[in-house]
């Protein structure tokens, strides 16, 4: 494993501030009882269920487990919608802020408790009244509103698993992961407001609903009042249904293992893939871990920057803050609109203590310069985060000092889609950090560092993260697809999920994470698979042939490079790199488009006829290639040469 053995020692050490720790929900006498209670893992989750989940009726088992498959607090009833509102407007957090939220050209909402708790029975009344019942999957396409909040409890709240698809996906890819999880309902709106200016939604989900046949009714928020076609029959809006629906709905009596949503993610193949959660050990996880690693006080205002299209605005926007009855901000727009201050603008107005976001956005404020966090006051800033890739020390430093003006800690949180809930980060009041480690595993979560066989690699040496007992939040399957479900996680090694990560351990058995090991590239905190690109490139007329790799981006992490042979007779010019990016964008989505696209005449292979991907990556890390880049290159030599270093 040479390629993931890492010579980097990090001796910078930040012990949690004095304060911070003495009034930290878990400090560090009782984590250390919890990492030994969590030795066996049914018994720290258990007590956390316990003290953190309410359950309409007790478990009989706390874990079924029959490797790959798990079933957490068996037999337990409850409801997600019901933690997250019920229980809280029983008393006084009724008229607490559940909800803050910016809209980009400005407008806000505050949402209390009780008011969010109104609206969710509404539109959980609404879905009935479509013949949504228990089980069925309702697909959500909707930007940063607050509706797709209240939707998204309502379909907690009857048991219908939503399927919640960013934004930013193309009408094509909205399309197959409408039909692969049979979505007979759409909840989207006419439009949304980004950099400035409105973009259209209603008019996307028309195009994938034209060739989805399974859907039979759309539901449309009004959010620009832009022009939207409503098709009679089909569509409706959400304000009228609303008005008629009424503000009492019983939360639904789950099984624990009810599923409780499907999350679509890239992998290794073509297809991406449609990760099943389930709701009581889900609950149990992003509520714990919300509460223990940010912190979380009743006073908080809590901002997390991703959009809830991703796994992380799923647990760590809506999930584990309502349950813990936090308030969390929500907004609309981009970080730089209308100016490049606009977050440290949102902090300073609205007081925010927690912030969490991605090191491509950090990296991103670094290079727009300090004097834009100067302009504002963030002393109200208690506790930073990051989340969705390695973050490189140096930003990590420009965080702590900037933003965070050097008094508060930063919890690196290493988890994915399919952990459901953060795995590996730091207690805030409890552990020392070190710039670019995500430091130890969350008590009761077992992680190690394994090689090919299986075999535990000891400090300095990388090799394969690996998580070796069952955790809660973890993914119940692949939607539709059990063979894929267990060979991509569970067929490395016996009984151990295989996340797909290389790290190391330092001396002090803190994991420093790499990055994927696999075919996936991770630009700007988002998966996106090689393989993804690859089709979608070759779907282009004029192109033969196809290969993607990334390459190391100072701001985004990956920049995606794509390496193309046009078909004989076409040229490879400026006007192929716009197709083969409009074609990519089409099929998946703008932030598909490779940054770079580089024609060959030929793609190196091996005499078997597989492409040399690592070669590849070599030569796309060494930058652009010079000149006209409408001339065709030719890597067969380097690819003899490499063949006979290989041979
Ligand atoms: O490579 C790891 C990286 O993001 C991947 C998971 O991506 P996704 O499922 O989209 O979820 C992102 C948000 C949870 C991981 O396999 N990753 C995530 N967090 C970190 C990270 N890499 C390093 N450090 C992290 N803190």
């Amino acid at each position: 494993m040479p390629d993931i053995e890492s010579l980097l020692e990090e001796k910078r050490v930040f012990k949690p501030p004095r304060d911070f720790a003495r009034a930290a929900n878990w400090k560090r006498k009782q984590v250390a009882e919890l990492r030994r209670l969590g030795q066996k893992p049914e018994r720290l989750w258990a007590k956390l269920a316990r003290e953190q989940i309410a359950w309409f009726s007790p478990w009989k088992k706390v874990l079924d487990w029959k490797p790959p498959f798990a079933k957490w607090f068996v037999g337990a009833k409850t409801n997600v919608s019901y933690n997250c509102l019920d229980r809280h407007i029983q008393g006084w957090r009724r008229n607490k802020a559940a909800i803050l939220w910016e809209g980009e050209p400005g407008d806000t909402r505050t949402i209390t408790y009780a008011e969010l708790h109104r609206e969710v029975c509404r539109f959980a009344n609404v879905l009935k009244g479509l013949g949504v019942k228990r089980g069925d999957r309702v697909a959500i396409y909707m930007p940063m509103l607050p509706e797709l909040a209240i939707a998204m409890l309502a379909c907690t709240r009857i048991g219908a698993p939503h399927s919640i698809v960013f934004g930013g996906f193309s009408a094509e890819a909205l399309r197959d992961r409408i039909q692969d999880a049979g979505a007979r309902v759409v909840v989207t709106s006419d439009g949304g407001h980004r950099r400035g200016a409105p973009f259209p939604i209603k008019q996307t989900v028309d195009q994938a609903c034209a060739e989805a046949p399974g859907v039979e009714k759309v539901v449309v928020v009004r959010r620009t009042g832009q022009p939207v076609e409503m098709k009679p029959g089909r569509d409706l809006w959400w304000h009228e249904e609303m008005k008629q629906a009424s503000a009492k709905c019983p939360p639904a009596k789950l099984d624990s293992e009810h599923p409780l949503f499907i999350l679509y993610t890239s992998g290794t193949t073509g297809r991406p893939k449609g990760i099943l959660h389930s709701t009581g050990g889900y609950l149990t996880h992003v509520t714990a871990t919300a509460r223990a690693v940010f912190d979380l006080r009743d006073e908080d205002i809590y901002w997390c920057t991703a959009d809830i299209g991703w796994i992380t605005g799923h647990s760590y926007v809506i999930y584990g803050l309502l349950s813990n009855g936090a308030t969390t901000l929500m907004f609309e727009g981009a970080p730089t609109t209308p100016g490049p201050d606009r977050f440290w603008d949102i902090i300073e107005r609205w007081g925010v203590t927690i912030f969490y976001t991605a090191p491509t956005a950090i990296r991103t404020f670094i290079r727009l310069g300090d004097e834009h966090p100067k302009k504002h006051d963030l002393s109200s800033l208690r506790l930073l985060g990051t989340v969705g890739e390695p973050i490189n020390p140096e930003a990590w430093m420009w965080y702590h000092r900037v933003i965070g003006g050097g008094r508060c800690p930063i919890v690196d949180t290493w988890w994915q889609t399919e952990t459901g809930g953060i795995m590996i980060a730091p207690l805030p009041g409890a552990t020392d950090t070190k710039p670019g480690s995500a430091t130890l595993p969350f008590p009761g979560v077992h992680a190690a560092i394994l090689d090919e066989q299986g075999e535990p690699v000891s400090p300095p040496h990388g090799g394969f993260l690996a998580i070796t007992a069952p955790w809660p939040g973890m993914l119940r399957g692949i939607w539709g697809d059990r063979k894929r479900f267990v060979e991509t996680y569970w067929s490395k090694w016996r009984n151990t999920y295989f996340p797909g990560d290389g790290a190391h351990r330092d001396r002090r058995g803190y994991f420093w994470i790499m990055g994927r090991i696999d075919d996936v590239m991770n630009v700007s905190g988002h998966r996106i698979g090689t393989m993804e690109v690859e089709s979608a490139i070759v779907a282009h007329a004029d192109v033969a042939e196809a290969a993607v790799v990334g390459r190391p981006d100072e701001i985004t992490g990956t920049a995606i490079v794509a390496f193309v042979t046009p078909r004989s007779h076409v040229a490879g010019g400026e006007a192929l790199q716009r197709g083969i990016r409009a074609q990519v964008a089409k099929q998946i989505g703008a932030i598909a488009k490779p940054a770079e696209i580089r024609f060959t005449e030929a793609l190196p292979k091996t005499r078997s006829g597989k492409i040399m991907r690592r070669l590849l990556r070599d030569i796309a890390a060494g930058g652009a290639p010079a000149g006209d880049t409408s001339t065709l290159e030719d890597f067969s030599v380097l690819a003899k040469l490499r063949e006979s270093e290989e041979d």
